[in-house]
């Protein structure tokens, strides 16, 4: 039997097998639908509705009444049935479509080069150059090239260099052609590549800065003499089609056997941006000879194949957290095949690279002032520390600030709301990121237009300190401002509009505080674990996807952040891609990093007694304990 989708073309038949879901049917057609629990039947992104046919459907908790009996099914819990071979017709709403291509909204770009000077360091990537002056072969002498090549690295301090299979069948074409006189390429011990030395500075040689987020790919493209940021790109990663948090990818890579899936998708995604950004600006990619990766630990194994089951297993440990260096070739990358790969070291099995590359970016390890970083992610990590010690720990957060189990959630992308505001006569003032017109229609709302809805409804006294709707003062009011009874309960309406109406149920608000108690009960117990309190903390970066914006304000009240002088947050943006372009442009920056990873202590909160204590208590608005907010609770006097 067919699956066909109505309004799709008019002959493409998928092959539907028994025992096999619409999702996996469509999948292997490349139709990909949003599937944030990765076919579980828990999120109820995967909509589509049944046109025609017969089907076996095994689960519809996620749906209303209404959608049952309209013919709505989840794709990954509607099964083909073996009583009978007519096919079946579907429809795909778009709201389930899986948008890949999306322009991301990338936080503002930073000075990178006035970054590397005010850390007082020099463009020194670790990719050295040394001229090779080599005596031509001759009938008389038949030393191989590669022998007649190592006499003259000796005295030059290169007697161990290795070589790969890639360098050396290039390398006597390269060294004839360079009249044995080249300028020879080399990093972490590896030879990678041989140039003549005339019109050497037509030669220019580039490197490549990865962030592989669970998310979100960011690439720079970076001139290495220079450490000129070329070109940026960012995509969706591509795995979200297996799932939008690690859990669930290591659930596809280790039951579902999906591990070279995942790898070859992540694989394809970076290489698009590469290849994509190089062709922009005509540079050959065998030109790239130096990739900085950094990534948490499970997207870190998921590049690099290995299987990453352990890290979701007690005692939660990975297989790497040091990961050696990678040839270009044996990576799979789209640059030279010789050039040198570095992956971030990782700290925990949910404290990876990207950490250790925030970290870096923050600079909080040179200082004596006792800095909090925070990565507010899909994920939520925390560190705390200064230039003699440093501590870090995973919140558990989950991925609900980007957008995840949500019901109008997306990520910080076009048509998503990044800002509310509730006025006075309780109408709601809304920017919509990609378009300024207020008029905008939009689709979702993202993790700071979350933020910001919360705090105002607080504010406002629409919602109480536990997240619950308390009667509204205009109980008749309809459209943008008014509290409705929807699918999963009572809604507060954000906007109106052709694409649908944007609501934040009360049911989302519950899953919002229990990631914001995630992240502020982290940062406690790891303050109070190094025995300090916020009074100790002289600055807090602020690193995570909210895209261009982040209301420090809102999040204190939500209570996600803690309550400390404004002037003490410090919003960074993506910290793992200006983490990466450091360690590209500097091989100093790489030893910090390990340094880094050496000496961050982890702090393993599913253990720790006070973590539940304060998550409990963080679970309200903004806290229980109203005096660690006296500024929030000053506020709500003043209502
Ligand atoms: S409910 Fe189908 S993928 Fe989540």
């Amino acid at each position: 039997m067919n699956l066909r989708i109505k309004g799709g073309p008019e002959n493409e038949k998928i092959p539907f097998k028994e025992g096999q879901s619409i999702l996996d049917a469509l999948k292997g057609a490349e139709i990909f639908l949003t599937a944030s629990c990765g076919g579980k039947g828990t999120c109820g992104k995967c909509k589509i509705k049944i046109a025609e046919g017969h089907v076996r459907i095994t689960g519809s908790t996620k749906l209303t009444v209404e959608e049952r009996s309209s013919g709505v099914a989840l794709a990954c819990q509607t099964f083909a049935s073996g009583d009978s071979q007519a096919d079946i017709f579907i429809d795909i709403p778009e709201s389930s479509r899986i948008v890949v291509g999306d322009k991301i909204a990338v936080s503002r770009a930073q000075d990178l080069l006035g970054l590397v000077s005010s850390m007082g360091s020099k463009i020194e990537p670790a990719v050295n150059q040394v001229r090779v002056d080599i005596v031509p072969p001759s009938i008389g002498d038949h030393t191989s090239d590669l022998d007649r090549l190592k006499l003259v690295l000796d005295p030059l301090g290169l007697k161990d260099l290795n070589f790969s299979r890639d360098f050396l069948a290039g390398m006597g074409e390269a060294l004839r052609a360079s009249n044995w006189q080249a300028g020879l390429r080399h990093a972490g011990g590896f030879a990678i590549s041989l140039r003549p030395v005339e019109g050497e500075g037509q030669n220019k040689k580039f490197g490549v800065a990865v962030d592989i987020g669970t998310t979100t790919i960011v690439v720079y493209l970076v001139e290495l003499e220079t450490g000129k940021l070329v070109d940026a790109g960012s995509t969706y990663n591509s795995q979200i089609r297996h799932g939008d948090d690690v859990i669930t990818r290591i659930v596809h890579a280790t039951e579902g056997g999906g591990l070279g899936e995942l790898r070859q998708t992540v694989l394809e995604d970076i290489n698009g941006l590469i290849n994509a950004t190089a062709q922009r600006h005509g540079i050959k990619t065998d030109g790239i000879e130096f990739v900085v990766l950094s990534g948490n630990t499970t997207m870190s194994h998921l590049f690099w194949g290995l299987p990453p089951g352990s890290i979701r297993e007690e005692p939660y440990v990975p297989t790497v957290s040091y990961f050696p260096l990678l040839k270009g070739g044996e990576a799979g990358l789209s640059v030279n095949r010789s050039g040198a790969v570095y992956t971030m070291p990782c700290i925990a099995s949910y404290v990876g690279g990207d950490i250790v590359s925030g970290v870096l970016a923050s600079g909080m390890t040179r200082k004596k002032e006792i800095a909090l970083f925070m990565d507010i992610g899909t994920n939520g990590e925390v560190a705390v520390g200064n230039d003699e010690w440093l501590m870090t720990a995973a919140c558990s957060a989950g991925p609900c600030f980007e957008g995840s189990g949500i019901l109008h959630g997306m990520r910080a992308t076009e048509g998503a709301i990044e800002s509310v505001k509730i006025t006075p006569g309780l109408g709601v003032e809304i920017g919509v990121i990609g378009n300024n017109s207020r008029a905008a229609s939009p689709r979702g709302i993202c993790g700071s237009g979350m933020i910001d809805a919360i705090s105002e409804l607080f504010l406002k006294g629409i919602i109480d300190r536990k997240g619950k709707f308390t009667p509204h003062p205009e109980p008749d009011r309809k459209g943008a401002g008014s509290i409705r009874r929807g699918d999963w309960g009572p809604e507060f309406v954000l906007s109106e509009g052709a694409a649908g109406d944007v609501t934040l149920a009360e049911v989302d608000i519950e899953n919002i505080l229990r990631a914001k108690a995630a992240i502020y009960a982290g940062v406690s117990a790891l303050i109070k674990e190094v025995g300090l309190d916020l009074s100790a903390i002289g600055k807090v970066y602020i690193a995570g996807g909210f895209g261009n914006y982040l209301n420090v304000e809102k999040a204190i009240i939500l209570g996600m952040l803690p309550d400390m002088p404004r002037e003490k947050f410090v919003f960074l943006g993506n910290t793992s891609i200006t983490g990466a372009y450091l360690g590209l442009v500097s091989e100093g920056f790489l030893r910090e990093a390990e340094e880094i990873a050496s000496r961050m202590t982890y702090l393993e909160l599913s253990v720790s007694s006070g973590f539940m204590e304060e998550y409990m208590s963080a679970l309200f608005l903004p806290h229980t304990d109203s005096s660690q907010f006296p500024t929030v609770e000053k506020l709500l006097e003043g209502r």
